[in-house]
């Protein structure tokens, strides 16, 4: 069976590997801020602070964004659990916005009505984390038209999303966010085994989650308490996390994102393959909004159950039951529990994966 997600390791990727295996840092060398700077000088960023996972760049967001207990994170139900669980670590509480049909994305409209019912409720919520679902960005302009009217915050969860772009530029520019998030995980569109990165334009948000991602400790005279004893000296002076990024993974992220470009051109391709190969199922195929150029992190379909149940079984009998359709995941929409839909990993090509979505 064709696996369901598989990274593309070249020998430079290999070689930037054990070149730090023989260098003399394993972690907190020089790979960390040069990965740092290729990606934020790729998306158009500031600032950039690698970390473990995009899970602990959501964490460390919300931190630096001050969300605590009594506060609400809203987002979007079709999602992985990381996208709500970063509100859940710092006490808040969680809620859903509906989705867009067609894109499946956090809609606007939706998140339109849901504040104004939730400010005559004195229930606004401190964070939006809109999730650019396969790669393919959300209406940010409008959701960030919201965050002005009703004040609350916004993280880009584009974990599927790097090398995508909306209004044609880089997802991860921040022009309506706060703060943007990556993730490096093998599946996604680039890896560094294990990974994620936060990107903002906010020196302040960039300092604050820079210091929780190792234990809140600074070297910085100018953040201490008091002078420093020496040159040696450190303080602590919040609460933090060891989220660190090693130097192995950066070295492979750095390798990584020279082919950034070319592994987006190449999901591009192969969507257009599946969107020929595909035009005749009983299934509605991704819909890509005219200010998007996606990552295709994933490739979406949505089986029209009232034609397949009348159907002769084509599409269980040829793509399901050769053995190369996994069952990846289960999205329940909490919103709405009546309602579950459920995926199938279609991995024809290994690197685009096609979703289904029953909903
Ligand atoms: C939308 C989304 N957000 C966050 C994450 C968490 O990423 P990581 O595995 O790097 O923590 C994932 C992982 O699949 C994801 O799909």
């Amino acid at each position: 069976m064709i696996p369901y997600g598989r990274q593309d390791i070249t020998q430079a990727d290999i070689d930037a590997v054990v070149s730090v295996l023989e260098s003399d840092f394993l972690t907190q060398g020089p790979q960390v801020p040069r990965f740092e700077q290729a990606v934020a000088l790729h998306v158009g960023a500031s600032y950039a602070i690698a970390v473990n996972s995009a899970t602990s760049a959501l964490h460390i967001a919300c931190l630096s964004l001050g969300l605590g207990e009594g506060d609400w994170l809203w987002t979007t139900p079709i999602s992985f659990v990381a996208s709500a669980n970063c509100g859940l670590y710092c006490g808040a509480q969680i809620d859903f916005v509906d989705i867009d049909p067609r894109t499946y994305n956090l809609c606007p409209e939706a998140l339109a009505t849901k504040l104004e019912k939730a400010e005559k409720a004195g229930r606004l919520p401190k964070i939006v984390v809109p999730v650019h679902l396969c790669g393919q960005s959300c209406d940010m302009q409008a959701i960030d038209a919201l965050s002005q009217r009703y004040g609350f915050r916004i993280i880009e969860d584009a974990s599927h999303a790097i090398g995508g772009r909306y209004q044609g530029e880089f997802i991860g520019n921040c022009r309506y966010s706060d703060v943007t998030v990556f993730s490096f995980h093998p599946v996604k569109i680039i890896t560094t085994g294990e990974g994620g990165m936060a990107v903002t334009n906010s020196a302040q948000l960039a300092n604050k989650m820079d210091l929780l991602r190792s234990h809140g400790i600074t070297r910085d005279p100018a953040q201490m308490t008091h002078a420093a004893e020496g040159p040696w000296y450190y303080q602590q002076i919040d609460l933090g996390f060891n989220y660190r990024m090693t130097e192995l993974q950066a070295a492979l992220g750095i390798s990584q994102m020279q082919r950034l470009d070319t592994f987006v051109a190449r999901r591009h391709q192969l969507a257009v393959i599946y969107n020929e190969q595909l035009a005749d199922l009983p299934i509605t195929l991704p819909w890509q909004h005219q200010d998007s150029y996606s990552g295709f992190h994933l490739y979406v379909i949505r089986l029209q159950l009232d034609k397949i149940k009348k159907t002769d079984g084509r599409f269980l009998k040829n793509y399901v039951m050769p053995g190369w359709v996994s069952i990846f995941i289960i999205f329940r929409f909490i919103f709405n529990p009546t309602i579950i839909g459920w995926g199938l990993s279609l991995a024809i090509f290994p690197m685009l994966k096609i979703t289904m979505l029953m909903l």
